[in-house]
């Protein structure tokens, strides 16, 4: 089969992950391994559209932020992996880079539903050239009463035990997360459930993509749900990515939740998140920058899909605020460019493609408060508007004539990190309290501006930094 080919540069991105060419999804196997932080990901470079079977494409970095593209990991077609190498993760044990994945079988019929799933390992010593463990799969079936959804390994280390999570469906049609344990990662038993969907349309029927770490001195399992119905201002994606916190109890095997599911990122471009622990202890997540059946225009430009910027995430209140990495200032041209806000009309930035904007508002209760994204001729891409009386953001995609929302504490000073790259705009809201990850696709420069909509002064300030655009080496 043919490569697929690129065809135009324009929504290249600068500073986000993606491959060289080619259908991206989930983030795989993020890991720190001698010296480099590791990023997988569900790659099939056949197409620019997704495609079967999956491969994991894999780039490294020594910040986070500069990624160097690596030679294919998982090439799929083996006999445990025939029709994909799906999700999953990696861990470091004796020096050894190890691989967890899901092989994906289908079965013969044109029925999507009718396929199998196990899990399997691979293993390097330089971090580039893995080699597949000969007796995979190291888990062929599922327990007796799941169906055939087994898959999105993710695995840690506790004491002297390696613990493994799947994403799974049991027999009633319910989302849940399993739980195996294994002494060398290649003999694996049972444990049982972990936590379960408690309702179809609030739950979901299947739980993609689990994760499971401690957060000061609580569990946060993260999970990408499929099947939540919309409920007013929430769950307005096909899919979300969200998280309960709570105690995992290591004696039951149970996650005891503390709090409701809630959506990590309120954005339209946010799906499949994974974390890693860095050597000094953050905990770091990153998502896949779009979401299944959502525009990805540059599809007509020979390659799909990218990953977000890695993200720190910080616990209070039961509520997880995630917050670009810091290393994201490596990015920065300059030392920034001042602002002075004081008409209700301020651009931030008219010049670049790629850069970073702080901004500091004072707020009042009567405040309306616009962001747009806008073409050079003043087209709106993007706006977000905030409520001082809700303390309530609404965001507008005009390419899809649609709205999203992030419920904000109530608060006198606004504070925003935005991000925009060549075709991705992150902005960040009152130090992570709440995020919006979107796509656009606009081929040159956009407008980024501030007002006040009741043509109020705007007090406060912003800085506005150019950024690189060569942090991806392919
Ligand atoms: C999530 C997902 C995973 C699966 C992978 C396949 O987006 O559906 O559950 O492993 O994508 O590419």
């Amino acid at each position: 089969m043919e490569k697929v080919q690129l065809t135009s540069e324009k929504f290249r991105l600068g500073y986000h992950v993606m491959a060289p060419y080619g259908w991206i999804n989930d983030p795989n196997g993020f890991c720190y391994f001698k010296g480099y932080y590791h990023i997988f990901y569900q790659y099939y470079p056949y197409s620019e559209n997704v495609g079967s079977p999956m491969h994991w494409g894999h780039a490294r970095s020594k910040d986070l932020i500069h990624w160097e593209t690596l030679p294919i990991a998982l090439t799929p077609g083996d006999p445990e992996d025939k029709d994909g190498c799906f999700s999953g993760s990696a861990i470091v044990k004796d020096d050894t880079l190890y691989l967890i994945y899901t092989g994906h079988h289908l079965n013969d019929s044109d029925d999507s539903e009718d396929f199998w799933e196990n899990q399997n390992i691979a293993y390097s010593t330089d971090g580039v050239h893995f080699t597949k463990y000969a007796q995979n799969p190291v888990i062929a079936t599922p327990p007796a009463d799941n169906t055939q959804h087994f898959r999105d390994p993710k695995v840690w280390q506790y004491k002297d035990v390696y613990y493994m999570i799947l994403g799974s469906q049991s027999k009633d049609g319910l989302g849940r997360v399993i739980l195996y344990k294994s002494k060398d990662l290649e003999q694996w038993s049972y444990l049982g459930e972990v936590d379960k969907s408690q309702d179809l349309i609030k739950e979901g029927f299947m739980w993609e993509c689990p994760d499971l770490f401690k957060l000061n001195d609580q569990h946060v399992l993260l999970l990408s749900p499929q099947g939540i119905e919309p409920d007013n201002k929430r769950f307005l994606n096909l899919f979300q990515t969200g998280y309960f916190v709570g105690q995992f109890d290591y004696a039951q095997h149970h996650f005891n939740r503390q709090s409701c599911f809630r959506e990590l990122d309120n954005g339209h471009d946010f799906y499949a998140a994974q974390t890693t622990t860095t050597p000094d202890g953050r905990n770091v997540l990153i998502g896949w920058m779009n979401m299944w059946e959502n525009n990805m225009l540059e599809q007509e430009d020979g390659w799909s899909g990218a990953l977000t910027l890695p993200r720190t995430l910080e616990i209070k209140n039961n509520h997880l605020y995630m917050n670009p990495i810091d290393t994201v200032k490596n990015l920065r041209l300059d030392s920034g460019h001042t602002l002075t806000l004081e008409n209700d009309n301020t651009i931030l930035s008219t010049e670049y493609r790629l850069f970073e904007a702080e901004v500091l508002l004072d707020i009042k209760a009567e405040d309306n408060i616009r962001l747009s994204l806008l073409t050079q001729t003043g087209t709106n891409l993007i706006t977000l508007d905030f409520s001082g009386n809700k303390a309530l953001f609404t965001l507008y995609r005009k390419d899809y004539d649609d709205y999203r929302y992030a419920q904000v504490a109530p608060t006198k000073e606004l504070k925003l990190r935005i991000f925009v790259d060549k075709s991705s705009l992150e902005i960040f809201i009152n130090d992570g309290e709440k995020c919006f990850t979107e796509r656009y696709y606009y081929p040159d420069k956009p407008q980024l501006v501030l007002e006040n909509t009741d043509n109020q002064p705007l007090s406060g300030s912003a800085k506005v930094y150019k950024l690189k655009g060569d942090a991806i080496q392919f």
